[in-house]
């Protein structure tokens, strides 16, 4: 996988895209010694004020407008916000096509809705493919910190837990330990990018039966497919220990938690403030 970084201010350019349907943000590089990658679309992930975003890429020349310079123009996925003036960081994902010389403005944007579609699910599974289950017992210490960091610090998911203590990694560990004795579980970190990010654990896994799934990620994390990803892994490890079903407790307010379960046609029933789903593998 490619792996090229292009950095740059956002300027001005002529505005065409967005009445094509796919506004741009046109970049000045950064180092004035840049050499420009392979002409072409690309796949790519724009990074604004720390934040991830996923786009579509052109550089090289607007063949369709007469245009000879080279431009580089992400257009970042569903975003509408003004960045002129920031600087951004492009990576380039993967190459999609060569710039081409449309008939008009209709048939170049016709391409672009198909660039944007190919795009989405080249970068959804980009994303996901970086997603990695690691048993809790054999994280290195600091990695067991930012577990720990993330679990004290992270309003939004601490809201979403339901409020919690802040707790040492020490504590975390017996903790966790004791928890996974009692209830026969396998308890994993989640790590996107070798990064810990979240843990999700199995219970019951001695039982062949009805075994509990539960994860948290940290904010940032959520919506973009990780958690499904990282149900994907351990439905494969429930499937290694034999385990016959899965099910989970879902407050009823995550609505994007019980999706990954619908997707995988689970029986849904409810109790209380929860959602039961239930996937026989
Ligand atoms: C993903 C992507 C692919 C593009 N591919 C082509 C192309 O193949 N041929 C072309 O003439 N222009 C292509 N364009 C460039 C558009 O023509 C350009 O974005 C438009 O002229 C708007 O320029 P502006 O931001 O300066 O207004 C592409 C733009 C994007 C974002």
């Amino acid at each position: 996988m490619m792996k090229t970084k292009i950095i740059g201010k956002v300027v001005h350019g002529a505005k065409r895209g967005k009445k094509l349907g796919f506004p741009t943000a046109n970049m000045e590089p950064s180092d004035k010694n840049f050499t420009l990658p392979r002409h072409g679309v690309y796949a790519s992930l724009v990074e604004i004020d720390s934040k991830t975003y996923q786009a579509i890429t052109n550089i090289g020349p607007a063949k369709t407008f007469g245009v000879k310079e080279a431009t580089i123009e992400p257009h970042i996925l569903d975003f509408d916000k003004d960045i002129y003036g920031k600087t951004i960081t492009v990576k380039l994902i993967q190459y999609l096509r060569g710039m081409k010389k449309f008939t008009g403005p209709e048939e170049l944007s016709r391409q672009l809705k198909r660039d944007y579609y190919k795009a989405r699910d080249i970068l959804r599974n980009n994303n996901k493919s970086n997603v990695k289950l690691e048993p809790i017992e054999s994280l290195s210490h600091n990695k067991q910190n930012i577990i720990v960091e993330i679990l004290n610090n992270d309003n939004k998911l601490q809201k979403a837990l339901g409020s919690r203590q802040k707790t040492s990694t020490k504590d975390f560990i017996k903790t966790n330990k004791e928890w996974s004795k009692k209830n026969n579980a396998n308890i994993y970190a989640i790590f996107t990018h070798s990064e810990p990010i979240g843990l999700i654990s199995l219970t019951n896994i001695d039982n062949n039966n009805d075994s509990k799934v539960g994860y948290w990620l940290k904010s940032d994390c959520w919506n973009k497919g990780i958690t499904a990803k990282a149900f994907d892994l351990i439905v494969d490890i429930a499937k290694d220990n034999k385990i016959k079903s899965l099910t989970c407790s879902i407050p009823k307010t995550c609505t994007a938690s019980l999706a990954i379960w619908k997707k995988k046609k689970a029986q849904i029933t409810e109790d209380g403030d929860y959602f039961i789903p239930r996937i026989n593998l």
